[in-house]
């Protein structure tokens, strides 16, 4: 890692990556409040689970390269109909992919770039719950 401009743009990713984390959190929460359909919570749970063990992954790799404990406040989420959720939610998966892969290509440790491996992936596999939900609701 070279610049301080360059390293000031990963910090604040890393910065977003974590807001995005602990919004979809709550949205995902909240989401699950709104069905007593148990497929349906089976599958968000499993989004909600992996946006919490995330967001402790980000607060890692930014503690391991400045040293800082970082705290995000919890954003505000608008509630909304389980399906409109659902539908924000692909869109919401995909663009946390688009910005994780920037974010790994900034990462010079194997173990970071492996930790953000397994989070797209991770991702990917919310936005593909997601599209099965969606069509299941439609
Ligand atoms: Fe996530
Ligand atoms: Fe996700």
């Amino acid at each position: 890692m070279q610049h301080n401009k360059y390293i000031n743009r990963l910090f604040d990713m890393i910065k977003d990556a974590l807001k995005g984390e602990r919004y979809d959190f709550i949205k995902y929460k909240n989401l699950m409040e709104l069905t007593d359909n148990k497929e349906i919570i089976e599958n968000i749970r499993y989004a909600y689970l992996d946006e919490g063990k995330h967001y402790k992954m980000f607060l890692e790799i930014f503690k391991d390269l400045t040293s800082e404990i970082i705290e995000v406040p919890a954003p505000e989420v608008e509630k909304c109909r389980l399906i409109d959720g659902i539908k924000t939610g692909i869109q919401g998966e995909l663009k946390a992919v688009e910005l994780y892969r920037q974010i790994r290509a900034m990462l010079d440790s194997k173990k970071h770039r492996d930790m953000l491996f397994e989070i797209i992936t991770d991702e990917q596999e919310h936005a593909t719950r997601f599209v099965y939900l969606y069509s299941m609701l439609k």
